[in-house]
């Protein structure tokens, strides 16, 4: 692991990994490698061939074949002679827009400090990452670009960023301000990407790169359902077990922009950021813009261990530390099970059943404040609602606490109502641009977070509710996203800074509260999966995954959020059937088997669940305290996909870090009759260790059941004991290590 430096040569080497570029001819920088591991040396001839094509520009008359457009750039500008989609545009205050950002100096330093204003990745300890600041001038703007490299070479991680500063006397303007960008000198990659919906998020879609742009990207003010930033480039043969990846992602949770361009001589160009589109950046005199961080990662060693090192990298260096690796608590939300319908005697017999059952933490959802019954009125006004719970928040809190479980609340801190105390007291803290109608989204609408106001009034009314209640946890939805974006908090210049401003403004109010209240347990939340980012995991290391708790639904949501995201940030609850969101009736054991790979919970109304729902409720939760471990925090291998083949069988697993412990669980979508033999083949066990299988009589090796697998019987079979339907199973398998 190093960073090495000669002749104007960069050299980041990771365990397995090595990430090369250096200084040009023409003084800016240019990309020589990414990929496996390669030996130090002084200069890589092989990399560095030009040859004269023709009808391309040419940087000067004596130099015809130093052509930008056939250049593999690190950090690109246009206007120059590439003509393909630039990483970043500079517009001087004459309106020109070229700029050349020349070499000018580098530094190393060890470790990974955080960045002031944004989620980012740090190593605090100083000892397990390095990092490189290159710095590029621009001679006539003056403005200075530095690009921030860290290497986690453990993870086979490396980071980047650019953090502009105007040296000079005159405002310019950041057209575009891109986190990073790779240049990769083929096009012979499938790309992956994280697609959906609310209720369905995450799907994963793969398909081809072919000629011209693609790209994935949100205008939504979040990083949204539809797309997620996180995205792959695998080789065509590549698989979850074998192959060759590049892995990317942002940490960042507004608008973005992930785009894959290949050109004509079919090399790749991969750019990922803040969206151009609705930014621009005043930079003024002595001002600097620091970008979001771009996250880049190879394996050739499969999908499975492309997302375990990334994951990995996440909960070592971008989750808060105090609660990375802490035991998540089981938790009930009373969401689902009585929506805006409560009171404090309902909750509190709710509380009480949950803790017979063994549940730890108590997360009062929405409708507890204002006069809240349904969701047309009271948001912003967090004072506790005196019809529902007339002793107060503290009061019930106490009840809680004293029952021996923790107490959590629901905010949508960034949302306003017009039917609300806070929108007659505050109309111009709404978002609205003027003379413009005001678009409505799920009857809400939100708070300027550009406003260092409105961050306050947030702050002061959500810290007392902590302190008055003793919140133990904080559920922080976003439920609609922005329209009409425009603040009077910018000058008319300024608009286009409003997106990236208003996302500063949320991560402030999270940084605050996060650092005064070490103690609260944030889970972010955005109708389900809709702000699912990085950004948010650095503030809330946990997330709802999405509003749909139907097991088959979450069996593919959590299969496709697993390639970008380790299983500890992905909330994920038991419901009651017919489900809300598909009305499918699944057997309890199923919702549990696919919730148990995450953070479980419980959204239903267990008080009215029967006798024999609540043994099987008792037994889920003690089995998973038992494994907790394991669950949130074991290595995840996907083992059947529930996106390819006849999409209807889906298998993962998790492996303890000592491989003596895993537990795979495969679910079967419908049921079959007189189907084929199917054998379940594990991964990431000790081959020559003998495991006890549960429900199987024989100890067998790791080999066998890595390479021969598990007999999976057919579900027809009576002597399986199915009385009801045998679509929607799901068969958990625990292992355990048996020494002789
Ligand atoms: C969103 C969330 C749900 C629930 C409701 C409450 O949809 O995703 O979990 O909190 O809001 O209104």
């Amino acid at each position: 692991m190093a960073i090495f430096t000669q002749q104007d040569q960069f050299h980041l080497q990771m365990d397995h990994s090595s990430y090369l570029f250096h200084v040009m001819a023409n003084g800016e920088l240019g990309q020589l490698y990414y990929g496996p591991l390669i030996h130090n040396q002084a200069q890589y001839p092989e990399l560095t061939h030009r040859e004269i094509h023709g009808a391309m520009p040419a940087w000067k008359l004596d130099t015809p074949d130093f052509q930008p457009e056939a250049l593999k750039q690190e950090y690109a500008s246009f206007g120059k002679g590439d003509f393909r989609d630039p990483a970043y545009q500079i517009t001087a205050s004459d309106g020109s827009r070229i700029s050349e950002l020349q070499y000018q100096s580098y530094r190393i330093e060890n470790g990974k400090q955080r960045l002031a204003n944004l989620p980012s990745t740090f190593d605090d300890s100083q000892d397990d990452a390095q990092t490189l600041v290159v710095t590029l001038k621009d001679a006539v703007t003056q403005v200075t670009v530095e690009l921030n490299y860290t290497i986690f070479p453990h993870q086979d991680v490396l980071v980047r960023s650019a953090t502009f500063s105007n040296q000079g006397e005159q405002t310019v303007t950041l057209n575009r301000a891109l986190s990073g960008q790779l240049d990769l000198p083929d096009a012979d990659y499938d790309f992956l990407q994280f697609s959906g919906s609310w209720a369905r998020e995450r799907h994963a879609i793969r398909t081809p790169l072919r000629r011209g742009i693609q790209s994935i990207g949100s205008l939504r003010s979040a990083s949204s359902h539809q797309e997620d930033p996180g995205f792959i480039l695998a080789r065509p043969q590549t698989n979850d077990d074998q192959g060759s990846a590049y892995g990317f992602n942002l940490v960042y949770s507004g608008n973005f922009l992930d785009q894959i361009e290949v050109d004509q001589f079919d090399t790749t160009r991969v750019l990922l950021g803040i969206n151009p589109t609705e930014f621009g950046w005043q930079l003024t005199a002595g001002a600097q813009f620091q970008t979001p961080e771009a996250i880049l990662s190879y394996s050739d060693a499969g999908l499975n261990q492309l997302s375990q090192q990334m994951g990995a990298c996440y909960q070592h260096h971008l989750v808060n530390p105090q609660y990375a690796q802490k035991p998540r608590p089981i938790l009930i939300n009373n969401w689902e099970g009585t929506y805006f319908d409560f009171n404090e005697t309902k909750l509190i017999a709710m509380a009480r059943q949950a803790k017979d059952l063994g549940i730890e933490l108590f997360v009062l959802d929405d409708g507890w404040f204002g006069k809240r019954n349904d969701d047309t009125t009271s948001l912003g006004d967090w004072d506790v609602n005196p019809q529902k719970l007339p002793q107060g928040m503290a009061h019930l809190a106490q009840q809680i606490h004293d029952l021996g479980m923790q107490f959590g609340l629901w905010y949508e801190p960034e949302m306003i109502s017009l039917a609300s105390q806070l929108y007659r007291d505050h109309p111009d803290w709404v978002i609205k641009t003027p003379q413009r109608q005001m678009t409505p989204g799920r009857n809400q609408f939100v708070l300027d977070m550009t406003n260092p106001d409105v961050v306050d009034f947030l702050y002061a009314k959500m810290s007392a509710m902590i302190d008055d209640a003793h919140l133990d946890y904080i559920k922080w939805d976003m439920n609609r996203n922005i329209t009409e974006a425009y603040s009077p908090t910018l000058s008319a210049d300024q608009q286009l800074e409003f997106s990236h401003r208003y996302i500063l403004g949320v991560y402030q109010l999270y940084a605050r509260l996060t650092h005064d209240f070490p103690q609260v347990l944030f889970e972010s939340c955005a109708s389900g999966g809709g702000r699912f980012d990085l950004g948010m995991m650095y503030y809330a290391p946990q997330a709802w995954t999405s509003d749909d708790t139907d097991a088959i639904e979450r069996l593919r949501i959590q299969f496709g959020t697993s390639y970008a995201y380790p299983q500890a940030m992905m909330g994920a609850h038991v419901s009651a059937v017919p489900n809300d969101q598909t009305g499918r009736i699944t057997p309890i054991e199923t919702r549990a088997a696919v919730a148990y790979f995450g953070d479980l919970g419980y959204e239903l109304d267990v008080t009215r669940c029967s006798a024999a729902e609540k043994a099987q409720i008792k037994r889920q939760v003690a089995f998973y305290k038992h494994h907790r471990e394991l669950f949130q925090q074991g290595t995840f291998y996907r083992l059947d996909n529930p996106f390819t083949g006849d999409r209807n069988v889906g298998s993962w697993l998790v492996v303890s870090a000592d491989k003596r412990h895993a537990i795979a669980a495969r679910y079967q979508i419908l049921n079959q009759p007189n189907p084929r033999y199917s054998q379940l083949k594990l991964r990431g066990l000790l081959p020559s260790q003998r495991y006890v299988v549960s429900g199987r009589q024989q100890p067998l090796y790791g080999d066998e059941l890595m390479h021969a697998g598990v007999f999976i019987p057919s579900l027809l079979q009576t002597t399986m004991g199915v009385e009801e339907s045998a679509d929607f199973s799901a068969q958990v398998l625990v292992l355990d290590a048996v020494d002789d």
